[in-house]
């Protein structure tokens, strides 16, 4: 039992709480860390208690809320997965988590239990490359069919038109992957509220607003307080913070939503392991002090990159004006603008490509949130299986880098894009 009663537990910040949080070590010999909990199943203490859970499964009466079930099979609950999930909760400021063994299971997994076939998504492109396959050509297999909008600030007055009575949901990264363009979760909600099933005769449902916030998330945005129902994660990225782990979240306020998921995520099977857990609940840790750091040093290193002649173009939300009619939507939504920088090279792959294979600190790879910097080309590498024309609506040309910038010191950092551009 933790020593802090509920109100002090409410006072305390998810920094705080990523170190004590959701494990008693009394249940687990006077362990300071949670141990890994290599089991697949669990004691039933009476065989009635194994009946009543599989009563449960087969939809004979009302189950328990999900965390008041017990342990009975670790794809279904596991300490170390309920440890993760309630801390990466308290980040979100939301009531409950689902973790997966990657984003994109947790992704699939969310949108196979929130859509039927003959729904309709409208989604806020550019999205990350999976999802966008995944949308364009697995869940049209399925009948779910999507509508695109650019992201940014025209996006909700673009999607109104598009809202039918099928449109279950509103589906935005934000900011978009790779392009960083802002959109405004609140007119989303709005939008979706305008035409949920309040609107008589309209045989509408509920339209959901859905947020990848892999990019910004959860030090620096947090979607769930400006109006999004469910918040979704790559925990690859900045939560697991390491390149040495692939796993994935959905978080809901509403249990209903987030107990459909996770009895989708039991019937699909994509659940973290026990260790994948253990080790992102120990990178939440030190979540907001890796965050922080990379912060400071892109917000440098985008400075450096506006000055260079060899680079035609910045895209980091850190350099947004205030006349610019992002900027409200960042102030809205951000804490803080993150480290992921993208760039328009002067030229096309050719000297895009020069620039990437010159790097010395910055390692040539996907993937993004992590301590090293990475670098990457989005046109060939994650964005490359999108039409010609979602590359164009994303912004996603030959010329344009991606960067996503580490723990390092910033010093070093420019010093190799200056000396990787200069050979470009
Ligand atoms: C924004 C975003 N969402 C989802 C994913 C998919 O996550 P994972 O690779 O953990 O499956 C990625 C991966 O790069 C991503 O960048």
């Amino acid at each position: 039992m933790s020593k802090l009663s509920d109100s002090e537990i409410a006072r305390m910040h998810p920094e705080t709480l990523a170190l004590s949080y959701g494990f008693d070590p009394w249940l687990s010999e006077g362990a300071v860390k949670p141990p890994v909990f290599l089991t697949s199943t669990f004691v039933f203490k009476h065989a009635a208690d194994g009946k009543q859970f599989f009563a449960w499964a087969h939809g004979e009466g009302t189950p328990p809320p999900r965390r008041e079930m017990g342990l009975i099979y670790s794809r279904i609950n596991n300490p170390n997965l309920e440890i993760f999930e309630d801390r990466v909760a308290l980040w979100e400021g939301m009531k409950d988590a689902c973790s997966f063994s990657s984003g994109m299971a947790a992704i699939a997994t969310t949108l196979l239990a929130t859509h039927q076939p003959g729904d309709e998504m409208i989604v806020c492109a550019p999205v990350y490359g999976g999802t966008d396959s995944l949308i364009h050509h697995f869940l049209k297999r399925f009948g779910i069919a999507a509508h695109f909008v650019p992201a940014g600030v025209d996006a909700p007055a673009l999607a109104e038109p598009l809202v039918t009575a099928r449109t279950r949901s509103i589906y935005i990264e934000s900011p978009a992957n790779p392009n960083n363009r802002l959109t405004d979760i609140g007119r989303m909600k709005e939008l979706a509220l305008r035409h949920g099933p309040a609107q008589a005769g309209r045989g509408a449902g509920r339209i959901l607003v859905i947020v990848d916030n892999t990019m910004a998330g959860p030090v620096f945005a947090q979607p769930a307080k400006v109006g999004a129902d469910i918040v979704l994660y790559s925990a690859t990225k900045f939560i697991g913070g390491h390149s040495d782990v692939v796993g994935g979240v959905a978080l809901a306020n509403d249990e209903t939503l987030l107990t459909a998921i996770a009895q989708h995520r039991a019937l699909l099977g994509g659940m973290p392991n026990p260790y994948t857990a253990w080790l992102l609940t120990r990178s939440l840790e030190t979540l907001k002090i890796r965050a922080e750091q990379q912060q400071r040093n892109a917000v440098q290193v985008a400075a450096f990159l506006t000055s260079h002649a060899k680079v035609r173009k910045v895209l980091y939300i850190g350099l947004l004006a205030p006349d610019d009619p992002e900027y409200a939507i960042y102030r809205k939504q951000h804490t803080g603008p993150g480290s992921l920088i993208s760039f328009y090279i002067r030229g096309g792959e050719r000297e895009a490509f020069q620039f990437l294979d010159h790097l010395k600190v910055f390692r040539l790879a996907v993937s993004l949130g992590s301590t090293e910097s990475l670098a990457q080309h989005p046109a060939t590498m994650t964005h490359s299986g999108l039409s010609p024309e979602d590359k164009k609506m994303g912004g996603i040309s030959d010329d344009l880098v991606r960067l996503s910038i580490g723990i390092e010191n910033a010093e070093d950092l420019i010093w190799d894009l200056q000396q990787a551009l200069e050979s470009a």
